[in-house]
């Protein structure tokens, strides 16, 4: 049986939990629960990173002893982990004996084959982010705050020898890191500044470049010694990658250097070393070394993308430098923002997991309070996978996150089922009917759709494309929607025909089958609805049927006419307006320090605000976010975010494409500041697929390849121009504009056109020269 470890961060305990820490754990679940479908070994890893200057601040601050503190925190993370229903197999703590033992061993076995040696240091250190930074003393950090300046002896890590052989795991794959973006920003870091040792640029025409450089420049830089290549041929400065200082002599709270008990070992290999200290390493016991021999080396690391440096540099080089395996792979998702700026700004002002299992759990007044909260984290963790690209930044509003679920679980899939089955109920006595009839054309395009949606997800689930995942499954819920309302069940139910009869039974098997499939791709995001429709499918535990790998190789079919239905009951009872304005009151009011934990942990001094606000810009100590309009890119939406702009020269928000004002006027739109136009995610596509809408004379349905992904848009240009026209061609694309529906079709972004002539004919925006897919226009 193959294994698949997987961990997510350990969570710092300066503060409480907040929903981005919610976003990784979600999406490790997700993740895991998949693997463990497959009948992989699976073994899930996550916990709390307690050490460091930063918690003894604030143990400090709110007057209790640094464990204490601790343990009150990792207990909200952990408490909030079991309310959410995550299967981890393991809580590790960094205050854990287990763990500071196996530090221990990691930095002795540095130090025994002269990985780490002692010298004097002066720098400026940002005690938020728990790091040296270059700059002069009071520079801002990267936690916004002025770093401190700090003398100190300290023991040095050879990082330096690793910069080659980092570059070649990373170029060849071997240390997979995802998505590609990440990639780049890790082997540019590591490569160090290649376009300013080459020395000079030439001037004149373009000539092509690699990794920002002509063939001339990197010959002459290979030439004068200044640049050396590495695999792939990746120029890359030698001496670019600086030993690192790895222990600390100024604060106590820490794991001791072994036999040097004034330094503590840097809070960074400590964290990192939970990832093999929670699988036994550094035990004696021999059911934890073989604990550790089964499952190290990790398989997947999911990270927040402002930690990939230390995932990805430091973290192999100690391994690499202690003759350990390396993980595997490497996944950085985005970050999550807030729809409301001015309250994202203000400082601890974070949305609370616990808001929204309260306000969600509601709409199950009747279930048990650990099924309320099961049933809610259900809808929070679809919306964060379903909304939020997985791996690029994307907002966060309670506004969005209700209309997503009346669309997608209420209306959607819900809809599909209550309908489906109830219709079973009445015609057929709750018992699914023969489906031994001549296929008909419809059943059979839902058929091979959903075959297809089964292949594509399977992939999708592998790579860690979660939110494809859950996009595709939405459209097969789509599909069978249409599937059923087009074949007018309901009328077939009245008719005496007998052929009517047997269209209807096969009417109903076949969106049942769909159903089966939805639910068993589904399983893995929403855990607890799943479970209920499977119940009401007739088909039992669904937990069952997953650990038997009933869920696994999916085959059209599989439903067995006879099967008596579950009890019918609604799944997704639909969410008024009234929940937003809830869950808005609860968050509205900036948390004081005293009602910063949760409010079941009984401790007794408050813990201070959160230093690790979400909103807050992304900690760039990782590497240095060179896009800051990244940071806005997932749902935000143009209506609500742009300032009120005169109508006549508003891009028509609900129309099918953003026009420029037409060149006749004289435009007096008000100005904007940089920060409104950074909000709008513009990319280069290239349109792959191209086709008329039936009965829809002014939309086409385009598919178009951002490079990173594929997505579906609807465009009102087919007036002015041809399917055949269009495909091959590379446009603009507003990627980061809400879904919409249109014609019972989701448009994903809209296309970039000028508008022209008095009728406004759209021309499309394109490009003179070759660019890569994805490419953000600012
Ligand atoms: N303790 C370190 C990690 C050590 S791992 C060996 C740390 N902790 S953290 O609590 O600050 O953040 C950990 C992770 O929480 C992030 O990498 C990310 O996965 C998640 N998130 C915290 N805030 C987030 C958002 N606003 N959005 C998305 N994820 C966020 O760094």
């Amino acid at each position: 049986m193959p294994k698949f470890y997987l961990t997510t961060p350990i969570y710092y305990v300066n503060a409480r939990p907040h929903i981005g820490h919610a976003y990784t754990t979600f999406a490790a679940d997700v993740i895991a629960r998949r693997h463990r479908l497959l009948g992989d070994d699976t073994y899930f890893l996550t916990g709390t990173d307690e050490h460091g200057q930063k918690i003894e601040r604030s143990a400090a601050a709110a007057g209790i002893p640094p464990q204490q503190f601790a343990d009150q925190v990792s207990t909200s993370f952990s408490d909030l982990w079991q309310r959410m229903g995550i299967t981890h197999d393991q809580f590790i703590r960094t205050t854990d004996a287990d763990h500071k033992r196996g530090v221990q061993k990691l930095f002795t076995t540095l130090q025994s084959l002269d990985k780490i040696y002692l010298s004097s240091y002066t720098g400026q250190y940002s005690i938020g982010e728990e790091m040296f930074v270059e700059g002069p003393p009071g520079t801002i950090g990267p936690d916004g705050k002025p770093t401190e300046t700090v003398t100190e002896e300290n023991y040095f890590f050879r990082l330096s020898e690793y910069q080659l052989p980092l570059i070649n795991l990373i170029e060849s794959g071997e240390l997979a890191i995802q998505p590609d973006v990440r990639k780049n920003e890790v082997l540019s870091f590591l490569c160090g500044d290649t376009v300013g040792a080459a020395g000079m640029q030439e001037i004149g025409t373009p000539s092509p470049r690699r990794w920002g450089l002509t063939e001339f420049e990197i010959e002459q830089g290979v030439r004068a010694g200044k640049i050396k290549l590495a695999a792939n041929e990746r120029p890359y400065v030698p001496g670019a990658l600086k030993d690192l200082s790895i222990s600390r002599s100024s604060f106590k709270w820490g794991v001791p250097v072994p036999g040097d008990e004034k330094h503590v070992v840097y809070v960074w290999l400590d964290a990192l070393a939970n990832y093999m200290t929670a699988i036994g390493y550094g035990s004696e016991d021999p059911a934890e070394i073989a604990k550790f021999e089964k499952y190290w080396p990790a398989d997947l690391h999911l990270v927040g993308k402002e930690i990939i440096r230390f995932h990805c540099v430091y973290w192999p080089a100690f391994l690499l430098a202690a003759n350990l395996r390396l993980p595997r792979a490497i996944t950085a998702h985005g970050w999550l923002l807030f729809e409301d700026s001015k309250m994202s700004k203000s400082r601890g002002n974070i949305v609370r997991t616990e808001t929204i299992l309260d306000a969600f759990g509601s709409l199950k007044p009747e279930a048990p309070k650990h099924e309320q909260d099961l049933f809610a984290a259900d809808v929070l963790r679809y919306f964060l996978l379903r909304e939020i690209p997985f791996g690029q930044d994307g907002s966060f509003s309670f506004d969005a996150l209700v209309q997503r679920y009346n669309s997608d679980l209420a209306n959607g899939y819900g809809n599909l089922v209550s309908r489906t089955l109830s219709m079973i109920e009445k015609n057929f006595d709750g018992v699914l009917p023969a489906n031994a009839y001549h296929p008909f054309a419809e059943a059979e395009s839902l058929r091979s759709q959903a075959q297809a949606i089964i292949t594509s997800t399977h992939e999708d689930y592998a790579n860690c494309h979660l939110t494809r995942v859950a996009t595709s499954i939405a459209s097969l819920v789509g599909i069978s929607d249409v599937f059923f309302s087009g074949l007018t069940p309901w009328k077939l139910a009245k008719s005496e025909d007998p052929a009517d009869r047997q269209r209807l039974a096969q009417t109903l098997y076949t969106a049942s089958e769909s159903i089966r499939i939805i639910t068993a791709l589904l399983y893995p995001i929403l855990p607890y609805a799943t479970a209920q429709v499977w119940q009401q499918l007739g088909l039992g535990d669904i937990e069952t049927a997953a650990a038997n790998c009933e869920l696994k190789n999916l085959q059209w079919g599989g439903l067995k006419p006879g099967t008596k239905l579950g009890h019918l009951s609604p799944i997704f009872p639909r969410a008024d307006k009234g929940l937003i304005q809830i869950m808005t009151d609860a968050e509205i009011t900036p948390p004081t320090p005293s009602k910063l934990i949760d409010e079941k942990t009984t401790h007794t001094a408050p813990i201070p605000a959160a230093s690790t606000d979400p909103a807050a810009p992304p900690r760039t100590t990782a590497l240095t976010e060179t896009n800051p309009g990244a940071q806005v890119a997932g749902s935000a939406t143009l209506t609500t975010e742009r300032p009120e702009t005169p109508s006549h020269t508003e891009a028509p928000a609900s129309g099918p494409f953003a026009a420029a004002a037409l060149a006749s006027e004289i435009p007096d739109t008000p100005q904007i500041a940089i920060d409104d136009f950074v909000k709008i995610d513009l990319r280069v596509a290239r349109i792959i697929v191209a086709e008329r809408i039936p009965k829809a004379d002014k939309l086409l349905r385009l598919e178009v390849d951002l490079g990173y992904e594929k997505r579906q848009i609807l465009s009102g240009i087919a007036q002015w121009y041809t399917p055949e026209e269009l495909i091959g061609r590379r446009i603009v694309v507003i990627a980061n504009l809400a879904p919409r529906k249109m014609r019972g079709l989701e448009s994903h972004g809209m296309l970039l056109a000028a508008s022209a002539g008095d009728d406004g004919k759209p021309v499309l925006a394109t490009f003179g020269e070759d660019i890569a897919l994805g490419s953000r226009l600012k």
